[in-house]
């Protein structure tokens, strides 16, 4: 079977020429560079948000403003500007690269050049590396995906909080191949108690007998997706529930599917080799798609 990722896009030959903002300058894909002492490079060390422009907006630009600039206070990095400087950053690059629509952007903020190759905050003295990478962007997922369940789990706040989209991302890129070794596209990953939790891009969903399911919200990242797909069923009269819930209960559910910034809702054919409901998108998560991509368009 073909290999399939969440993040998959139609080739754009027009990606080969973009511009990228680094630290306030535009500069071509090729030159865009930061140093080797960076701490983003170096350590993992910094916060990032992925966002997606629709008919010249940015979706939920508000809520994506929101969570960097509340990870940046949680690992007390100063990002060097406010949040309109912010907005103007990501504005200036879209207008620079032509960019309308169907455009995809990577804002990531590190704490910056370090004075010498270790890892305490301090070393970082020339302040933060902010960079933005903006690609013409249409998600190009050819068929539902199927999941493995991995030992990699999501873990307490207190180890390094699921809620931080940190640049380090090695326990779900660790999750990611382990699924890929068994034969799936995605990691679904597990809470600490064996709960079904999330997966190792994307917030995880499925439906049972007409309802909506997702798990707490504790152990996984605070989806903006995953919010909107909650506040839609709730407008929209379709019951939905953040509970716990086990391998059993996603087994033998009717459907399944992820969601996130780049693919929206992206259905789940397969979870451990168990098909799951007919195999193809079934008609909640249809609608649920329909409904977002409404209010992302509208
Ligand atoms: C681990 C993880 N889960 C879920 C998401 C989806 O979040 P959003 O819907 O805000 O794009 C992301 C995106 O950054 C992520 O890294």
């Amino acid at each position: 079977m073909t290999e399939v990722s969440t993040h998959q896009a139609q080739e754009d030959a027009r990606n080969d020429n973009v511009l990228i903002w680094v630290n306030g300058t535009l500069k071509p894909r090729a030159e865009a560079m930061v140093s080797v002492f960076d701490s983003g490079f170096m350590l993992g060390d910094g916060v990032w948000e992925g966002l997606r422009l629709y008919n010249g907006r940015w979706a939920f630009l508000d809520e994506h403003m929101d969570r960097l600039f509340e990870a940046a206070k949680a690992i007390d990095l100063d990002i060097g500007m406010e949040r309109d400087g912010v907005i103007a950053a990501l504005e200036e690059t879209r207008k620079s690269n032509g960019m309308e629509s169907d455009a995809h952007a990577r804002l990531m903020v590190t704490r910056g050049v370090k004075t010498r190759p270790f890892q305490h905050p301090s070393l970082s003295q020339q302040g933060p590396t902010v960079v933005i990478i903006m690609e013409h962007s249409k998600p190009s997922i050819p068929r539902p995906l199927r999941l493995a369940t991995v030992p990699h789990q999501r873990g307490l706040p207190m180890t390094q909080d699921p809620k931080l989209n940190s640049h380090s991302k090695l326990n779900c890129i660790l999750a990611c191949i382990a699924a890929e070794k068994a034969g799936a596209d995605e990691a679904l990953m597990l809470d600490v108690h064996g709960f079904v939790n999330t997966t190792n891009a994307c917030n995880f969903f499925i439906v049972r007998k007409g309802a909506v399911w997702t798990s707490t919200g504790d152990y996984c990242m605070n989806g903006i997706t995953r919010q909107k797909v909650i506040d839609l069923c709730r407008i929209n009269d379709i019951p939905v529930f953040e509970r716990n819930y086990s391998l059993v209960d996603t087994y033998g559910a009717d459907e399944a599917f992820l969601t996130g910034t780049f693919g929206a809702q992206t259905p789940v054919s397969e979870i451990d080799g168990r098909q799951i409901g007919c195999g193809e998108a079934g008609p909640i998560t249809l609608r649920l798609r329909a409904l977002y991509k409404e209010l992302v368009t509208s």
